[in-house]
């Protein structure tokens, strides 16, 4: 079997070109694509695969070629990096025109991903084929853009136009077994190398001598579409992303794709492909990509960190966040001992735990054999001493200092030396949960968002004493267990929910002076944002945010306010969606918020007993309150160095609190907004209003006077 090494290799290019030396493949020319870390399909690698093409097409002793890619992936698609900037030539769609006009046939061998531009490439030629392990798919309309490299063509020309239309505008991969079902590869293989997996395509290919027709040239899939079936995905569309730029383009070019001849097709996805391209929801969405990347290198944290084994995990507390915690790591593979005081808390935990596993089995997303391997990594018990070895303890117990405290001396005497231990508080100080042990080094917060299985924020909290390999531990353990950890720094509410508690502030100060919870929430959701500020509350659960402010009340705490008209509500028993009342009312079964006049008659009541006289609160004044506020927070936060920068802001909002994605995260769009014009604001609210959250911040005001961005 000859490898890569045993070919006539072309040096210092990405793409090299190069033919077994004898043997039964020597009639088959190899393009090697070796541009790591992804194999994006950049500058250097599209003149390379060019200049490969034409070797190959003048190399008479090749009969047929191979394009393979060196490392861990196939091309996983254009290179973003480069989005924004004037391409150079060749462009994607000239070097996949190129290939698509080939006089010899050409096989793509696939590993790893096969995303975008890259799945493209592979569609311009003749044969697809996969290992087993390869997940394709056009991840375009993630980054706010389509496929513009003619996948909206070519997908529907082997998969159908629905089949296409779903995978374009869910950018899900599929994966190779799903890929062969569906006729977008020809062949899978399994415990081979990709090279050897094309080489045996091309030689099939040869002793056949049948040349499949190029994907262009195919309408046997796209004939008969029912027109009806764009029409449905437009309606349903603007049903569920009115907001987005990119999926309305995305319907457009695949019916092009059934309408219109192949080039006149390639022609509309061409143009609908540079209107995404120039969308400001193009920028904001490539930088959330790459702010979730940069969130894992802590400034400071070397990446060479000595981090420890994490084998075995610990829960304290079984209520709805402990039990969703135990999931996450069992749902990567990591036994979980879930501890609680009481056998019924344990029990009703551990039940909780099986519905929402059984649950995700009915949508088919699990079988039955996973709910089960799951459950058996979860090990429920009343004993501390279950908790000797485990590596890491995260507490989930009740938002007390004195609860976590005690919780944490117990810890301290329980788990072995080495073992991290972890605080789930959303508010509470973190240094001061240490101080209760006699190892501050190997404390820290790990504080997960409700519901903990789903939401993919993890804020990693690091005390003032939390030790390089803590942080380091818990920020790669983070990425394995499928979370983005996002390092911050102790205070009040951390990074997430300081901003939140002003933006609630906000809210709650907006309707006191007239406006209604459904206009606050209806300018939040006009915004972008999934819920508005009191649809979340009711999720969330109004009784939390009480007990907190409870808890903040009785510890004398000078900045805690007065009961307001929430307090009311939650006294009523109304604690949100899970009463099915709270701010809003709940039809049995439904999640859909329905104004109530009992909660305008609370309110009406609260204003009364401030004297207040409510008056017409216009949408925009909403809008400049709920988010600038939160700009002014974020900016205290950096100046603060509670996070170390903007992009780590970003990506909390984005992943923690429904920020919408395309606007790029909280900082990038201020930027966008305008500085000057918050800064303004935030002058003009702080005179006329007054109150901590409007004191400006330095940092804002000195980048608004300089001209200077906030985020990047
Ligand atoms: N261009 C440039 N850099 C890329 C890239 C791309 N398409 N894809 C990944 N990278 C970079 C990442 O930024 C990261 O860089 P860093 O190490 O400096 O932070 C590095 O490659 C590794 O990426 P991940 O950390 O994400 O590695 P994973 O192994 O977890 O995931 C992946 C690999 C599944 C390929 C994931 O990176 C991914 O989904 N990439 C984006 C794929 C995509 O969206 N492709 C479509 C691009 S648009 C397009 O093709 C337009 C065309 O139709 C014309």
């Amino acid at each position: 079997m000859p490898s890569p090494a045993q070919t006539e290799a072309v040096p210092s290019n990405p793409v090299q070109y190069a033919r077994p030396n004898g043997g039964v493949w020597s009639q088959v020319g190899v393009i090697t694509v070796d541009y790591p870390p992804v194999n994006a399909v950049g500058h250097g690698v599209r003149s390379g695969l060019l200049a490969a093409l034409d070797d190959g097409l003048a190399d008479d002793g090749a009969d047929a070629l191979v394009i393979v890619c060196a490392g861990r992936t196939f091309m996983a698609g254009a290179d973003i990096r480069e989005f924004g900037k004037p391409s150079a030539p060749p462009t994607l769609p000239e070097v996949v025109a190129r290939l698509d006009a080939a006089s010899k046939p050409v096989v793509a061998a696939i590993h790893g991903t096969a995303l975008g531009g890259g799945l493209e490439v592979a569609l311009a030629c003749h044969v697809r084929v996969a290992l087993k392990s390869a997940k394709l798919g056009l991840p375009e309309v993630k980054l706010g853009l389509l496929p513009g490299a003619g996948g909206t063509q070519r997908l529907p020309r082997l998969v159908g136009a629905a089949k296409a239309l779903d995978m374009i505008l869910s950018g899900d991969p599929v994966g190779a077994e799903e890929a062969l079902a569906l006729g977008l590869v020809d062949a899978v293989e399994d415990g081979t190398s990709p090279l050897e997996a094309g080489l045996r395509a091309a030689e099939r290919l040869l002793a056949e001598g049948n040349v499949p027709q190029p994907v262009s040239a195919r309408t046997d899939r796209i004939a008969g579409t029912d027109p009806g079936l764009f029409a449905a995905k437009r309606a349903e569309l603007a049903k569920r992303q009115p907001h987005l730029f990119s999926p309305h383009r995305i319907v457009d070019a695949v019916e092009a794709a059934v309408t219109l001849p192949f080039a006149e097709g390639t022609a509309r996805e061409r143009e609908l492909f540079l209107a995404c391209m120039e969308s400001p929801q193009r920028a904001g969405l490539i930088h959330a990509f790459f702010a979730e990347r940069e969130v894992a290198k802590v400034p400071g944290l070397p990446a060479d960190t000595p981090t420890r084994d994490i084998r075995k995990i610990g829960v304290i507390g079984a209520g709805t966040m402990g039990g969703g915690i135990a999931m996450c790591f069992a749902n990567a593979g990591i036994p979980a001992v879930l501890v609680d005081t009481a056998q019924e808390g344990l029990d009703r935990g551990i039940a909780a735990i099986r519905r929402n596993y059984e649950a995700t089995a009915r949508k088919g997303r699990l079988t039955a054999a996973q709910v089960e391997e799951r459950m058996a990594l979860i090990h429920p018990t009343l004993s501390y001493a279950d908790l000797a070895d485990a590596d890491l303890v995260v507490e989930a117990a009740f938002e007390s200092m004195e609860v976590k405290q005690t919780i944490f001396r117990k810890l301290d005497e329980t788990c072995k030396p080495g073992a991290i231990l972890a605080t789930n508080t959303s508010t509470l100080d973190v240094d001061a949960i240490a101080a209760a042990t006699g190892r501050p080094q190997d404390v820290l917060g790990m504080h997960f968002f409700s519901p903990a299985n789903v939401m993919r924020l993890l804020e990693v909290v690091r005390g003032a004493k939390t030790s390089d390999s803590v942080l380091a531990t818990v920020m790669g353990l983070a990425r394995r267990i499928g979370k983005v950890g996002v390092a911050v720094g102790v205070c009040y509410g951390f990074v997430g929910n300081r901003i939140l508690h002003q933006r609630g502030r906000e809210s709650m100060a907006l309707v006191e002076e007239g406006a209604s919870p459904e206009q606050v929430d209806r300018v939040l959701t006009e915004f972008g944002f999934p819920l508005g500020h009191f649809s979340m509350t009711d999720l969330a659960g109004i009784d939390v945010g009480w007990r907190i402010r409870e808890e903040r009340r009785k510890s004398g705490d000078p900045e805690a306010q007065a009961p307001n008209w929430l307090d009311t509500l939650a006294e009523r028993g109304r604690y949100g969606q899970k009463t099915s009342a709270g701010v809003y009312r709940y039809e049995p079964g439904s999640r859909t918020p329905i104004p109530d006049p009992e909660v305008a008659a609370v309110i009406e009541e609260d204003r009364r007993r401030r004297g207040i006289t409510p008056r017409t609160v216009s949408d925009e004044e909403v809008r400049e309150r709920c988010l600038y506020v939160m700009v002014n927070e974020a900016a205290k936060i950096l100046e603060e160095g509670i996070a170390a920068r903007p992009v780590d802001i970003d990506t909390i909002w984005l992943h923690g609190y429904g920020f919408p994605s395309w606007r790029g995260g909280l900082l990038f769009w201020a930027d966008r907004e305008g500085l000057g014009r918050i800064a303004e604001a935030v002058q003009r609210y702080h005179r006329d209003i007054g109150g901590p959250q409007w004191r400006p911040s330095a940092l804002l005001l000195q980048c608004a006077a300089e001209g200077r961005p906030i985020g990047c």
